[in-house]
């Protein structure tokens, strides 16, 4: 909290200022993180009088503006101040864009007299279509910021047909199949990482999506290609879906994910493959007897007899070779804490 001495210590720093957090220490050391409306931080302590110091970059970015770069109107566009914090940390000679919508990347590279090549599948960018058409160049990094994963029926930002031109299959956000979205995803990043020169970095911006219970981590379901040197989190602000009224409980996902790989070897490539496995546990050797027996209850809605048990069970890789089933459920269900038995009927036990 911000006292009267606080805000006398402050006072002469607060022209064009966007937002301030206050940070306290165990040792009672407390500062003031003061953004400005350009996006630079500064750290003024409040313990004495000296003048405030230019904020680093960490592993959680926010910005309470994001800068006058891009289109602010194009849906799903980013903050031009978290590019700009990339490139100013990174320092690329030579930077692509390959998704660039509303080349927020550009106008930020411009501004900081770096070269930049914009591509985008709107033919305002030369219509490039990242799963088909081959990289001409090479470049020391490559920002990328991917269309969310689209649920049909939701209101997540569609870009062909809706933002620029005609319905494009090759369109990203046009894919709301997962499996075939994340294979597009990993095809994309694996073109970029070969227009990488080695010690370049690719940075992809992504964002996970949820739609009526369903959840889609583009973060946890993609591959990555080469050597992982930050993960960042982006607060992420002013979302349309922070201001829906939700009826059923979840948190809004308020960040997003900022990846830094880099490409360290010329010929050898660290390669992070993601499986994703639908399992059935009735077909599972490795499952124990209690917990077999818990999803038999919880089939059969929290109660079963013994019979009805066995008759599951029975054909079950793990009971093929038990000659002495039946006991093997007698002893579980007499055993474990979870289950009541009373006649021969178990019960699954209330958690409480
Ligand atoms: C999230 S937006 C990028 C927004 C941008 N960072 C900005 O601030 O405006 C993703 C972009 O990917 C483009 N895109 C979708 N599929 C593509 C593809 N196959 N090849 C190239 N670009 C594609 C869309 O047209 C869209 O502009």
């Amino acid at each position: 909290m911000l006292n009267q001495k606080d805000f006398e210590i402050l006072y002469p720093y607060l022209k064009n200022i966007v937002n301030i957090e206050i940070k306290e220490y165990p040792n009672k050391t407390k500062e003031a993180v003061l953004e400005y409306s350009n996006g630079e931080k500064y750290i003024k302590c409040l313990n004495n009088n000296k003048k405030p110091v230019k904020a680093g970059f960490s592993s959680i970015i926010e910005h309470f503006t994001r800068g006058d770069y891009g289109n602010s109107s194009y849906r799903g566009n980013c903050s031009g101040l978290l590019i700009k914090d990339l490139y100013q940390y990174f320092g690329p000679q030579k930077v692509l864009d390959p998704m660039c919508g509303s080349n927020t990347s550009g106008e930020v590279a411009k501004d900081l007299g770096i070269n930049q090549i914009s591509l985008d599948l709107n033919p305002k960018f030369g219509g490039f279509n990242i799963l088909k058409d081959a990289f001409d160049q090479s470049f020391d990094l490559i920002f990328c910021h991917f269309p969310y994963f689209v649920f049909k029926g939701s209101k997540m930002p569609v870009y062909s047909g809706v933002m620029w031109g005609n319905p494009n299959p090759y369109d990203l956000s046009r894919i709301n199949d997962e499996y075939k979205f994340t294979t597009a995803i990993n095809l994309a990043q694996a073109k970029m990482y070969q227009a990488l020169r080695k010690g370049g970095r690719m940075i992809m911006l992504i964002g996970d999506s949820r739609f009526r219970g369903r959840y889609y981590s583009m973060f946890k379901s993609m591959n990555f290609y080469g050597d992982i040197e930050n993960i960042l989190i982006k607060r992420q602000y002013n979302c349309v879906s922070n201001n829906i009224a939700y009826s059923n409980k979840f948190l809004p996902i308020e960040h997003e994910y900022v990846v830094v790989l880099r490409k360290n070897d010329e010929y050898i490539v660290h390669c992070i493959h993601v499986t994703t496995q639908i399992k059935n546990i009735m077909e599972c050797k490795g499952i124990t007897w209690r917990s077999l027996i818990q999803s038999i209850l919880e089939h059969f809605g929290g109660k079963a007899s013994r019979g009805q048990i066995y008759g599951e069970l029975k054909n079950h890789p793990k009971a093929k070779n038990n000659n002495f089933l039946k006991e093997k459920i007698r002893q579980v269900t007499n055993n474990y804490k979870d289950f009541i038995v009373n006649n021969s009927v178990v019960s699954l036990v209330a958690l409480n």
